[in-house]
């Protein structure tokens, strides 16, 4: 049986923020602009604590400023929205993301409606939502955004394409659907009440799997020839007690009725904080009245 292209999300996320660095360069040499990124975690959760540290790693290394703000787990609202408020505030952060989930004395909605539109480079304040779905120039979410990138790479223009997301999540499965619609497919958000889910994403394809329920769709889930994204990081238990990480997608018998797939680790994860570094320098740009670049992945 045919063997599916693997869509390399790790080796397109290094060209792409290449390509990024590349602009900061320009932008500090022509303007004496640097995109400043401050990231906000509250509490110590481990997982945050590696996603942090990587989003300010890589904005260093594209040449961004990175600001990183921590509170106690025991922080209340008040003083995340006065941190908040400072950073809103200051001219050297032009892009503000705080780290999800929040300890659950915070409301995540009011902390997120007290980040600056234009410095909401995740792109989950209600308005920039209202602006994608009206198809404006609002900020799109960074890992749905990653995806729509793999998935012009690999296929070009979009339109017409039968695109299923599965999922429907605030972070994810809406606004992966919101941008398909951008590019003209037809799209179909399914989600745990659709009826029959294999048979939905059976006439996909483009089909982007956000459930995060470890291996569910399966090969025969899969129209041949389809273009898979497993959006998916799961943890599953291993002999050696170690465990694996794993999509939402048994890779192995969607590998061999897929025409390209996206991997777990190395497929759509890596595209996250390359594009929200791409978002930061948008937001830069916006900020200062500077043309926004057309951002190209280094060759
Ligand atoms: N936690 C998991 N994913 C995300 C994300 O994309 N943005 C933020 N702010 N927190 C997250």
């Amino acid at each position: 049986m045919a063997t599916a292209t693997i869509i390399d999300g790790k080796q397109f996320a290094a060209r792409l923020r290449a390509g990024i660095a590349t602009h900061v360069a320009q932008l500090k040499a022509e303007h004496d602009i640097t995109p400043g990124l401050a990231v906000v975690l509250v509490g110590d959760d481990p997982a945050s604590q590696i996603y942090v540290r990587n989003k300010g790693l890589q904005a260093r290394e594209t040449g961004m400023n990175s600001f990183e703000r921590r509170l106690p787990a025991t922080a209340t609202q008040a003083e995340l929205l006065a941190r908040i408020a400072e950073l809103n505030r200051d001219p050297t952060v032009n892009g503000i993301l705080v780290q999800l989930p929040l300890p659950k004395q915070i409301d995540p909605e009011r902390v997120i409606e007290a980040i600056a539109v234009n410095k909401d480079v995740d792109g989950f304040h209600p308005l920039n939502v209202g602006l994608l779905a009206v198809g404006g120039t609002g900020m799109a979410p960074c890992t749905p955004l990653g995806c729509l990138m793999l998935l012009k790479e690999r296929i070009g223009n979009l339109a017409g394409q039968r695109a299923v997301v599965l999922g429907r999540s605030n972070i994810v499965g809406k606004p992966m659907a919101a941008l398909l619609l951008r590019e003209h497919c037809t799209v179909t958000i399914a989600h745990s009440r659709t009826r029959d889910l294999a048979e939905e994403c059976r006439r996909a394809d483009i089909l982007v799997a956000a459930v995060g329920k470890a291996q569910m769709v399966q090969g025969d889930w899969i129209k041949p020839g389809a273009t898979v994204l497993d959006v998916g990081i799961n943890r599953i238990p291993t002999p050696d007690g170690k465990g694996r990480l794993v999509g939402d997608v048994d890779f192995a018998s969607a590998v061999e009725v897929a025409g390209a797939i996206t991997p777990v680790p190395g497929g759509v994860g890596p595209m996250t904080i390359a594009c929200l570094l791409l978002n930061t320098l948008t937001a830069t740009c916006r900020q200062h009245g500077v043309p926004t670049p057309e951002v190209r992945p280094a060759a």
